[in-house]
């Protein structure tokens, strides 16, 4: 994979008022990432993203796309990013084609032929011909990607692209960008303010709360720092978890209705395993468990889930 900045942000604050809604934060995604934008309501997301695309101005800090400064070199910067910010806005009384055709229109070198591919790639062309009034949020959505991806962008950034739909439509809308970005290698940057969305779909994430990014990095490696969670599937669960608590690489040991479930330095799962053969317990079962990026995010801010 490539590894050319398709974003770069420094030192980027905006206040609203006396308020300051972003506090000099910076990231950078690469060619080839689904990037996670995470945060919850009022984080300071939809502003960022804002920011990113010009349609507001930042009070300090640098961005730049595709490696054009977007103050000083707009049209560069901006030429190949389609996004998609909140809900998308169409004429209601026409179908998803003719609104899509209109704006085709607006833009240099996009024929009809486009019109039809993006339906396609959205999934959306058996219902293109009816009226946008009559689609459901999840079409809305897909009608508002297929209008980013008109001009063949090679990033895509959508703001809280599965906000209000039901799981199918999330895993619709999911489905359609890991589609996009394996088979058209279009980058994407996708804000969310579910943890779970960024665990299915999102190679990298940062994680804002109240304005600033307090964590940054790849996914998986965010899931797998030093520690590992196992199940332990047994009937001597008191046994276990009197024998364990005290071990030097385990961390937390929990009753469940199988057993005990144990979180341990990672590497160690052998040493228990032979530790507690050793000790007459009948180890049914050792199922590891990846720690959930939920979890992760509760270990590191102390136990308090508040992203807000
Ligand atoms: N134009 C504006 N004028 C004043 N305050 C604003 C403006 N736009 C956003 N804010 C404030 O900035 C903060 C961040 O808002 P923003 O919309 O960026 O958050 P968000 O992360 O997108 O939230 P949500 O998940 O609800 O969409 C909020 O406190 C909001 O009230
Ligand atoms: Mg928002």
């Amino acid at each position: 994979m490539s590894s050319k900045n398709i974003i770069e942000v420094n030192n980027l604050s905006k206040s609203f008022g006396k308020r300051k809604v972003i506090d000099d934060i910076g990231f950078s995604v690469k060619e080839g990432d689904i990037y996670g934008f995470l945060g919850q309501n009022g984080s300071g997301k939809t502003t960022t993203i804002r920011m990113l695309l010009n349609l507001i101005h930042p009070d300090t800090g640098e961005i730049k796309l595709n490696s054009f400064d977007l103050k000083k070199d707009f049209f560069n910067a901006i030429k190949e990013v389609g996004a998609v910010v909140e809900i998308p806005k169409f004429y209601s009384y026409l179908s998803g084609r003719k609104n899509l055709l209109l704006i085709a229109n607006l833009i240099h070198g996009i024929d009809d032929f486009r019109v039809n591919e993006v339906l396609e790639m959205v999934g959306l062309i058996n219902r293109s011909d009816e009226k946008v009034k009559t689609y459901s949020l999840g079409m809305m959505q897909r009608l508002g990607i297929a209008n980013a991806l008109l001009s063949n962008p090679k990033l895509v950034i959508l703001d809280e692209p599965t906000n209000g739909l039901d799981p199918q439509g999330m895993k619709e809308i999911r489905n359609i960008i890991l589609n996009l970005a394996s088979e058209k290698n279009i980058t994407f940057f996708i804000s969310t303010h579910m943890l779970h969305e960024v665990e299915q779909i999102c190679n990298k994430v940062a994680i804002l709360h109240q304005g600033k990014i307090i964590t940054e990095g790849l996914v998986n490696e965010l899931l797998n720092i030093d520690l590992e969670s196992v199940e332990i599937h047994t009937p001597h669960f008191n046994k276990v978890i009197d024998l364990t608590k005290n071990l030097k690489y385990i961390r937390s040991v929990e009753r469940f209705e199988k057993g005990v479930k144990l979180k341990l330095e990672r590497g160690f799962c052998a040493e228990l395993n032979r530790f507690l053969i050793s000790n007459n317990i009948d180890v049914e079962y050792i199922i590891p468990r990846t720690q959930s990026l939920e979890s992760y995010f509760i270990n590191m801010t102390g136990g308090d889930n508040n992203l807000a």
